[in-house]
C-alpha cells in the first residue's frame, strides 16, 4: 500500500511540459493582460483569486494572459474558449496546477488522475451513477436530510455552514460506506477539512515544495491525507475481508466500486485505487454542495417568496409519504432556479486550471505547450454579455427554459468533457431534496443580512461558518 501523500506520479501519465518562463521563449503574440511588477501581481491575485480573475475578464474581454510566479499563465473567458479547452481540445491538457497538491490526497482519484488512469476509472465508475443507481440513493437522502432537521429546534443558534457540510458528509458518507463510517464520521470530516485547507491558493505554481517541510500548517496537511488513507484502507481491507467469508460485498457504493470490471479486459480496480476513488468522491460529494446550499441560504435569507414557492413545490415533487421520485425531484422549477442561481454566483468549483501538453490554438489564439491555462466558473457566470445585472441573484431569470437560450460553455458550474462532474445529477437530486424539506419544516437564516466574504480554497467556501437562527416555515 501507498499511501497518496508520498506517492510518485504514475508513469503512465504524460510527462509535465516545463513552464514558460520568459517572454523570449513565446515564439507568437500574447493576450493582453497586467503587466504590473511581479511581487503586485502575485498579491493581488493571493489576496482574492476569484476578483483577480473577474477583473480581467471585465478589464480585457474574452481572453487575458499574466505572469504569476514567473510562470505564464492564459485566461479564457468567452463560451468558445471555455468549450476549446474542456470538451474540443481537452486531449491537448493536463490537470493544472493546485490538482497536483489535491492529488497528495486523493491520489489517482477520478478528479486529479490524468490519463490513461482517468478513463479506465471513469468508464468503471460511471455506473454507479446512473439513473436507476441514483434513483435508489434517494430515500437515503431524504431520511437523513430528515433526521438532520428533527434536531434543530426553532431559535437554535447554528452555524449554517458546519450544518451543510455535516449533512451532505452524512449522505455521502452512508451511501458510500453504509454504517461502517460512523466511529470515523467526526475525524474524517475534521481532517477531510484540513486537507481541502492545505489546498488553498490553488493556483499559486510552487506551494508544493513546502509540503514536507516541519512547518506545522504543511506538516498538518501529511497527518491529515495520512489519517484519511488510513481510515479508507480500513474500511475496504474489513470490506474485503468479510465477502472472502462469504458476505455480500454490498449495495453502497464502495461495494459497486469493489465490483466494478472493466469492459475491456474484466480486471478490477486494485485496493489503492478503490481506496482513492473513495477518498475522491467523499471530498468532491459533500463540500461542495455543502458550500454552494450555504450561499443559498445567504442569498435566499429574506426571499420568503422562493421558500413559500418551495415548500409548494415539496408537496407536488416530494410528496410526503412516497418514496421520492428522481425525475421529479429534479425536474422541480423553483428548487431548480435556486440552485442554478446559487451556482451561476458561488460555483463551488469556480476554476479549472490546465496545463498545454502541446502547442493549441484556444479560441482563435495560440497557446504554447507548458502555459497554464484557466477558465473560470466564478468569472465567465458573471459575463454581462449574458446575464443581466450579473451581479445580482436573481433566480427568476432561469424561468422559460433560460438555459436552453445560453450557448454552451456560458454556463458550466459542472465542467464539460470527459471531465464533467461525475455527480452532478446526484449533487441536484441532493440539493433539492434539502432546499425542498427545509421549506416545509425549519431552515437556517444567517443571522448577518450581507454576504459572508467568501475563502476560496478547493471550493469556494464561505467565510467563518455562517452564524444563524433555525426559523420555522412561514
Ligand atoms: C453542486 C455540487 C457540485 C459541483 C458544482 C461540482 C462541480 C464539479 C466540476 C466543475 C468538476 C470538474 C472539475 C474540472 O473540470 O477540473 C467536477 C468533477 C468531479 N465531481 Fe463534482 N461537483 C459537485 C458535486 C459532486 C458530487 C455530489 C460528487 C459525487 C458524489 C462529485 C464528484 C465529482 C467527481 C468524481 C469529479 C471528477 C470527474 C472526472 O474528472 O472524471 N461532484 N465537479
Amino acid at each position: 500500500m501507498t499511501l497518496p501523500f508520498s506517492a510518485e506520479r504514475p508513469r503512465e501519465y504524460a510527462p509535465i511540459p516545463p513552464p514558460i518562463r520568459r517572454r523570449r521563449d513565446v515564439a507568437v503574440a500574447l493576450p493582453p493582460g497586467p503587466r504590473t511588477l511581479p511581487g503586485g501581481l502575485t498579491a493581488r491575485f493571493l489576496r482574492d483569486t476569484p476578483a483577480f480573475l473577474l477583473d480581467l475578464h471585465r478589464t480585457y474581454g474574452d481572453v487575458a494572459s499574466f505572469w504569476l510566479n514567473g510562470q505564464l499563465f492564459y485566461a479564457f473567458f468567452s463560451p468558445e474558449g471555455v468549450v476549446d479547452v474542456t470538451v474540443k481540445k481537452q486531449h491537448s491538457f493536463i490537470n493544472g496546477v493546485g490538482f497536483e497538491r489535491m492529488a497528495k490526497v486523493l491520489g489517482t482519484g477520478l478528479l486529479t488522475s490524468e490519463e490513461p488512469i482517468h478513463l479506465r476509472h471513469r468508464r468503471m465508475m460511471q455506473p454507479p451513477f446512473h439513473h436507476h443507481q441514483l434513483a435508489e440513493y434517494a430515500a437515503t437522502m431524504q431520511r437523513i436530510t430528515r433526521d438532520h432537521v428533527a434536531g434543530w429546534r426553532a431559535g437554535d443558534e447554528v452555524r449554517a455552514n458546519d450544518e451543510l457540510m455535516r449533512l451532505t458528509f452524512q449522505i455521502v458518507a452512508q451511501l458510500l460506506f453504509g454504517t461502517e463510517i460512523d466511529r470515523y464520521a467526526e475525524g474524517v470530516q475534521h481532517h477531510m477539512g484540513v486537507a481541502i485547507d492545505r489546498i488553498e491558493r490553488t493556483m499559486l505554481p510552487g506551494l508544493d515544495r513546502f509540503d514536507r517541510s516541519r512547518v506545522p500548517y504543511f506538516a498538518k496537511f501529511k497527518e491529515s491525507s495520512d489519517y484519511l488513507a488510513t481510515v479508507a484502507d480500513d474500511i475496504i481491507v474489513r470490506r474485503v475481508a468479510a465477502a472472502e467469508k462469504g458476505e455480500p460485498l454490498g449495495d453502497d457504493l464502495l461495494g459497486l466500486l469493489l465490483a466494478a470490471r472493466d469492459a475491456d479486459d474484466g480486471s478490477a480496480l486494485s485496493h489503492d485505487e478503490v481506496r482513492d476513488e473513495t477518498l475522491t468522491l467523499i471530498l468532491s460529494g459533500h463540500e461542495t454542495t455543502a458550500n454552494v446550499l450555504t450561499w443559498a441560504m445567504c442569498h435566499l435569507r429574506d426571499r420568503d417568496d422562493v421558500w413559500s414557492a418551495l415548500a409548494t413545490e415539496a408537496d407536488e415533487y416530494l410528496p410526503d409519504g412516497e418514496s421520492p421520485d428522481l425525475r421529479r425531484v429534479i425536474s422541480a422549477p423553483t428548487a431548480h432556479a435556486a440552485m442554478n442561481e446559487a451556482m451561476r454566483l458561488a460555483p463551488p468549483v469556480w476554476v479549472a486550471p490546465r496545463r498545454a501538453l502541446e502547442e493549441v490554438e484556444i479560441a482563435g489564439v495560440t497557446v504554447p505547450r507548458g502555459a497554464h491555462v484557466l477558465v473560470s466558473q466564478y468569472a465567465s457566470h458573471r459575463s454581462e454579455r449574458f446575464f443581466q445585472h450579473p451581479d445580482a441573484f436573481m433566480p427568476e431569470r432561469w424561468a422559460n427554459d433560460f438555459e436552453s437560450t445560453l450557448p454552451r460553455g456560458a454556463y458550466f458550474p459542472f465542467g464539460a468533457g470527459t471531465r464533467k462532474c461525475l455527480g452532478d445529477q446526484f449533487a441536484l437530486l441532493e440539493s433539492h431534496i434539502i432546499l425542498m424539506e427545509f421549506a416545509r419544516t425549519l431552515r437556517p437564516r444567517p443571522t448577518a443580512s450581507g454576504l459572508p466574504k467568501a475563502e476560496p480554497r478547493a471550493t469556494y467556501r464561505p467565510a467563518g461558518g455562517v452564524p444563524a437562527t433555525i426559523v420555522a416555515a412561514s
